[in-house]
C-alpha cells in the first residue's frame, strides 16, 4: 500500500534515502544530481516535503515519489522537485501530493507557486497547466538537456464545506 508522508529535510536523510532519490530523479528527469547537490536543497521538514513510500516494504521503505517545495520570496513557495516512479503514474498519485501541498502550503500564506520544468516535458506542463500554472520565461542552461520554462500560479483557498445539506 502506498501512501504520502511528510519527510525529512535532505541533510538528515540517510545514505540510502539520498541514493534511491538521486536514482529516481536520473530514472524519471533525466537529470543527474549529486548527493551534495540533493542534501544542500533547502528543503524544510514540512507539509510542502512529501515522500510517497510502501508502507508494506520492509524497512527501509523504498522511496516512490517525492514533493519537495521550499519558501521562495514573500508569496511564493518553489516546487524544487516532483517526480513519481514511472509504475506508480497516473493513478492521482501526484495530484493528491498536490493537493495536500497546495492545501500547507495556503494555511502557512503562501499565495503563489512556481516552479522549473523542461520544455519538452509535455505531461508535466499539462498536469501544471491543469492547476493554474503558465509559463513565465524561457530558462536557458538552466536543464543540462535543453531549454526550460518557469511557471507559475496562484494557490487556492481549500475549497469550504457547503453551508447547507444538499438536496
Ligand atoms: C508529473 C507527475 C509528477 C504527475 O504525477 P502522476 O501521479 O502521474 O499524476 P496523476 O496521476 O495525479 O495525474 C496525471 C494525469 O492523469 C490523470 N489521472 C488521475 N488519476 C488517474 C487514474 N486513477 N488513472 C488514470 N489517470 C489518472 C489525471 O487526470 C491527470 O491529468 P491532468 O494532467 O490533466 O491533471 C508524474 O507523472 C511524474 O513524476 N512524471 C515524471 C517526472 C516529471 O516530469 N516531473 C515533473 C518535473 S517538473
Amino acid at each position: 500500500m502506498l501512501r504520502w508522508k511528510e519527510g525529512a529535510t535532505p541533510l538528515d536523510l540517510t545514505g540510502t534515502a539520498v541514493e534511491q532519490v538521486l536514482d529516481l530523479f536520473l530514472r524519471e528527469t533525466g537529470e543527474r544530481y549529486s548527493e551534495a547537490s540533493v542534501r544542500h536543497l533547502p528543503i524544510p521538514a514540512w507539509g510542502g516535503n512529501l515522500v510517497l513510500v510502501d508502507s508494506t516494504s520492509a524497512s527501509p521503505e523504498r522511496i516512490l515519489g517525492l514533493l519537495w517545495a521550499t519558501p521562495f520570496k514573500d508569496d511564493i513557495v518553489r516546487v524544487a522537485a516532483f517526480a513519481i516512479d514511472t509504475a506508480a503514474q497516473n493513478q492521482g498519485w501526484g495530484s493528491r501530493a498536490w493537493e495536500m501541498f497546495a492545501r500547507t502550503a495556503w494555511s502557512h500564506g503562501y499565495r503563489k507557486v512556481q516552479l522549473e520544468v523542461k520544455a519538452e516535458n509535455d505531461g508535466a506542463q499539462r498536469f501544471y497547466a491543469a492547476r493554474g500554472l503558465t509559463v513565465q520565461t524561457t530558462l536557458e542552461g538552466y536543464y543540462q538537456s535543453g531549454l526550460g520554462y518557469m511557471m507559475q500560479g496562484p494557490l487556492s483557498p481549500p475549497s469550504q464545506p457547503k453551508p447547507y445539506a444538499p438536496r
